[in-house]
């Protein structure tokens, strides 16, 4: 029979052991909110006084895209880069103006972009895949090799493009929200943890292929079957991106403001502020090159 005091003991040694360093004690990637528990909460974009912390709430960039793209190959095939089978890629997580404008490559000091428009100078340093190496987060390493595939250049480019591009202009990821104990690269990392859950949020494959829309080299849809597929998994209406002339659907956009910080927060979806490029008709949702693919498990 265990006794109070073997019990008591027993949490003791558990409680010194946590201690030191081990696989189960990481370095930690969350900012510092203890600001922001005696603030009152209200969405982005919808508040009706001033929001004073920019780290608690999401000031700059209060309309958030959590955007997706369906390409049919990489290009990059040769080298194992497989786009995810029953699955849509992710994009990013943008940060519109409440007014759908928006800003871009808001802090020069964190530009993790090889090929950034002129003229910002390109970056040159390590890949951003040894920013989540450094935290030993292969769990997130594994999930963005997975689900967040680049077209014709290394997945890793890509993610250091949606950083520097889009997730300087967002007030919660700013490194003085991770102050005091700052560890370099934490914002970068933890921006890239809040992109994979917020896509988790919109599994499209498998919203549109539960309304009976599967990818098709024969068949076109209607741009209102999709929306409508969309629009009663979600109740709001993402924006559906064509190239093609408005023929080949390859994005969506869900709109959201979020109520607390981009990482934790609450995201309420939105309807698009944005017109679709699709046609009305003869929308092609074209099945992936076979070899393209590889299946996946999530
Ligand atoms: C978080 O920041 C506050 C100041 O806002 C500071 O007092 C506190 O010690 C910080 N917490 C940690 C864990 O660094
Ligand atoms: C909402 O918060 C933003 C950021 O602090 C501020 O610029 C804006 O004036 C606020 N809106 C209202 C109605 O107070
Ligand atoms: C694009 O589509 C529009 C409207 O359907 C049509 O008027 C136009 O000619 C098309 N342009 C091309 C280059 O196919
Ligand atoms: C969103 O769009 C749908 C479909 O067009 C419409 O029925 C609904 O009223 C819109 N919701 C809001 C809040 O505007
Ligand atoms: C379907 O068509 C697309 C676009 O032309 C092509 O890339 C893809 O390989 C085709 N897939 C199949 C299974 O034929």
């Amino acid at each position: 029979m265990f006794s109070a005091v073997s019990l008591a003991s027993l949490l003791a040694v558990t409680a010194v052991e946590a201690t030191f360093p081990s696989p189960w004690n990481l370095p930690t990637t969350y900012p510092n909110l203890t600001a922001c528990t005696s603030l009152p909460v209200q969405y982005s974009c919808e508040n009706t006084t001033v929001l004073t912390n920019s780290c608690c709430n999401v000031v700059k960039g209060g309309l958030v895209l959590q955007t997706q793209f369906w390409d049919t190959y990489t290009g990059l095939e040769d080298e194992g880069q497989l786009l995810p089978k029953g699955s849509w890629g992710i994009h990013g997580l943008w940060p519109d103006n409440c007014d759908g404008s928006y800003d871009q490559y808001c802090d020069l000091s964190r530009q993790y972009d090889r090929d950034p428009p002129s003229p910002i100078p390109p970056y040159t340093g390590p890949s951003v895949r040894t920013f989540i190496e450094a935290f030993e987060r292969w769990d997130l390493l594994e999930y963005m090799d997975t689900f967040w595939i680049n077209q014709g250049a290394p997945n890793a480019d890509f993610w250091g493009h949606e950083f520097s591009k889009h997730a300087t202009c967002t007030s919660t990821f700013d490194v003085a929200c991770y102050e005091p104990g700052y560890k370099e690269h934490q914002d970068v990392v933890n921006f890239y943890e809040t992109v994979t859950k917020v896509f988790q949020m919109y599994p499209t494959y498998n919203m549109l292929a539960a309304a009976g829309i599967l990818p098709s080299n024969t068949t076109t849809y209607t741009l209102a079957q999709i929306t409508n597929a969309l629009y009663s998994q979600t109740g709001a209406v993402p924006y559906l991106g064509c190239s093609g002339n408005g023929t080949v659907l390859d994005e969506v956009w869900y709109f959201h403001h979020v109520l607390g910080t981009e990482q934790y927060g609450h995201f309420k979806t939105l309807n698009s502020t944005t017109a679709s490029s699709c046609s009305a008709t003869g929308v092609w949702y074209y099945e992936r090159t076979p070899t393209s693919e590889r299946v996946v498990t999530y």
